[in-house]
């Protein structure tokens, strides 16, 4: 089946054609990163005025690349969620206007069942079961994959999801929005030192996770490390600790610090991970969302992985951030299953 993919779930608008859920034939993604980066996080209200913008001229080249006329397609998938509700939205109205307009079966997606379907664009040997771990801005998910209709989650975080982590102390440590790329550059041939922070539920057999902690620890080792007090007036809230004046006199223990935390977060969910798929009997573990970009944590859990005689794998790095590619593969699974929507369907941003 040839099927057009449709992601508008949170600052990306994106589009993508796809051949029998395998083959990508192009992928057109537009990032608003540059317009929410001076707010230091994504702001909805900017994000759904900016997918409107996008979307029609992102379908056309995606279309465009393939090589392709709209009245090739034979389906349509999108995004229902979860994700910012006014994105979605722009998302699935373009969705549902070309569907009615072609006559083509439509579907909704689950975004991060469509990060776990990612892995089939390039790979042709994974086998069900398999465990798959999302790791994004906004989740972090274990799930084990017994077949295409079959995708049990397993656990979840209790708080802050792994890029979430990333990103505030990226933020605290005045290294800009997204923070995952900026740590990962700080950490990559630092020392830590000695430095070591939290690693909650490590050893915990129940497959949740929680990162709050490793964020406060994080904020206290730099508050009476470097001196400066980094609560916001708002309880909970925190500010920049370095600014372009200190952060020469700080970079080497920014460094470590980002080290430190990195070390933490990729030995919790390369341990909980490869631990989960020798529980479900899984030979393979899927790596994917935003956070699997992460070069040191695809080592890490490459590394544990070997150890207990499963294989990691993981999607190219614009595979693992969000695309439309992705829930194009997810829809022919779908779809290939009858599992078509009425027009009628809502976003899920929950
Ligand atoms: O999957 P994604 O593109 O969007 C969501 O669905 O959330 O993930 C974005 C998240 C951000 O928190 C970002 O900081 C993180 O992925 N990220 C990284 C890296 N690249 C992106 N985290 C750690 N290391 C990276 N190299
Ligand atoms: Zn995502």
């Amino acid at each position: 089946m040839l099927i057009l993919g449709i992601e508008t779930s949170c600052d990306e608008t994106a589009a993508a054609v796809v051949r029998d859920g395998r083959q990508l034939l192009a992928g057109v993604v537009v990032s608003q990163v540059d317009a929410h980066r001076e707010y230091g996080g994504v702001v909805p209200e900017l994000a759904s005025r900016k997918h409107i913008e996008a979307i029609s001229v992102v379908i056309d080249q995606a279309l465009n690349r393939a090589g392709i006329a709209p009245t090739d397609l034979e389906g349509i998938g999108v995004t229902r969620g979860p994700g910012l509700i006014g994105s979605l939205l722009v998302g699935i109205g373009a969705a549902k206007g070309m569907a009615l307009a072609l006559g083509l079966p439509i579907c909704g997606v689950n975004h991060l069942h469509g990060h776990l379907f990612s892995v089939f664009l390039e790979r042709s040997d994974i086998e069900y079961p398999f465990v798959g771990l999302v790791v994004s801005g906004g989740h972090t998910n274990l799930y084990v994959v017994r077949g295409p209709m079959e995708i049990d989650l397993i656990g979840k975080t209790r708080d802050d999801a792994a890029g979430e982590a990333f990103d505030k102390v990226a933020k605290l440590l005045g290294l800009g929005y997204p923070g995952g790329a900026a740590i990962e550059e700080h950490a990559s041939g630092a020392d830590a030192g000695g430095l070591k922070f939290p690693r909650a539920l490590i050893n915990d057999e129940d497959p949740a996770f929680s990162f709050s902690g490793l964020k406060t620890a994080v904020l206290r080792h730099v508050e009476e490390r470097l001196g400066v007090s980094a609560r916001g007036d708002i309880p909970g809230s925190f500010h920049s600790v370095v600014n372009a004046q200190t952060r020469a006199a700080f970079e080497p223990e920014i460094r470590r610090i980002a080290r430190a935390f990195q070390d933490a977060v990729t030995d919790v969910l390369a341990v909980k991970g490869v631990r989960a798929a020798r529980k479900f009997g899984c030979r393979q573990i899927v790596v994917t969302g935003g956070v699997a970009a992460n070069r040191a944590l695809r080592e890490r859990i490459t590394q544990e992985a070997s150890g207990a005689g499963v294989e990691a794998a993981f999607p190219s790095f614009d595979l693992c951030t969000d695309n439309a590619a992705m829930i194009a593969a997810r829809a022919e699974t779908l779809l290939a299953q009858d599992c078509v929507d009425g027009l009628d369907f809502d976003a899920k941003s929950r």
